[in-house]
């Protein structure tokens, strides 16, 4: 088993999908783990597997969008495991944005738990990371929040508005010892992609191969992690586009790529 650079770690979004296998990945590296999600029976599940790998680890249900609650949690999760040295705020929730019905409830929504939800958790360790002048916050935003995308402008809104919220974090943070890695995933086959009606099928990463690329981040502590590599390169090239030549490749791209109306 590798020796982790760091012994304790808070996990949001737990139960499934990418913080789930990331959850187990770390566990095999040794990290003592403070997971958290608003799915009991996910968390319970994971909580079994990680038992019969022999990891130190806690539980706690909680929505990532109430401040008071995930303060306890985070609380009751260092009283368990100990103080947060890592926190990689990963819950996160997707949707479409199809017209003519936009369905600004779920713009808020998308908003109060990818956004409100990761400076909630952020909130409720960042006192004692700052207290010991030693962190690593790292966020789950998305390469669909490089620009505008057609189908999932409610989605896109909220991951750019992660993305600089994170950056505008990072100055003050540093000088009390805490660094901020974002993550921006390209797409990895879990329930929130289910979700999408692609029209062809789309080339996804599994949840534990993400989860890889995760720990390396974790590990690293880069400024800004893309991944994979094409992704990288081909949304890289996306979000330096001119408007212009975006809004034309889109009008003709966009709506070839899902079996539905946007
Ligand atoms: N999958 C991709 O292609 C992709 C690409 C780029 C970025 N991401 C980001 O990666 C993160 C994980 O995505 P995923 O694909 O693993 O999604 P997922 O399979 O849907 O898992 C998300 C987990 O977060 C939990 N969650 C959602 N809202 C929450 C809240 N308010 N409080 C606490 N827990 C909450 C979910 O619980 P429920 O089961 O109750 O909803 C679920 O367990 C998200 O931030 C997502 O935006 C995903």
């Amino acid at each position: 088993m590798t020796q982790p650079s760091v012994s304790t770690l808070f996990l949001t979004g737990a139960g499934r999908g990418i913080g789930r296998a990331t959850a187990l990945e770390l566990a095999v590296r040794g990290y003592r783990l403070g997971l958290m999600d608003r799915d009991a029976g996910g968390l319970r599940e994971l909580s079994e597997q990680l038992r019969a790998l022999g990891a130190i680890h806690a539980i706690s249900t909680v929505d990532v969008s109430d401040l008071n609650r995930i303060k306890s949690s985070a609380a009751e999760l260092e009283d368990r495991v100990g103080p947060p040295d890592v926190l990689v705020a990963c819950a996160g929730v997707g949707g479409l944005t199809l017209l003519p019905d936009l369905q600004p409830y779920a713009l808020r929504s998308m908003l109060e738990i990818n956004v409100v939800g990761v400076a909630n958790a952020i909130d409720a360790v960042l006192p004692g990371m700052i207290a010991r002048k030693s962190g690593h916050l790292v966020g789950i935003s998305s390469v669909a929040g490089y620009r505008g995308m057609p189908w999932m402008a409610a989605y896109s809104a909220s991951k750019a508005a992660l993305t600089t919220y994170l950056e505008g974090l990072r100055p003050a943070l540093k000088r009390r010892g805490v660094t901020i890695t974002t993550v921006y995933p390209g797409f990895v086959r879990t329930a929130m992609t289910a979700e999408t009606p692609f029209r062809r099928p789309i080339r996804m990463m599994e949840p534990e191969q993400a989860a890889s690329y995760l720990v390396r981040a974790i590990e690293r502590r880069p400024r800004d992690f893309v991944f994979p590599l094409g992704t990288a390169v081909g949304m890289g090239f996306l979000r330096r586009m001119p408007g212009r030549v975006y809004d034309w490749m889109m009008d003709r791209a966009g709506p070839e790529a899902l079996t539905v109306d946007f």
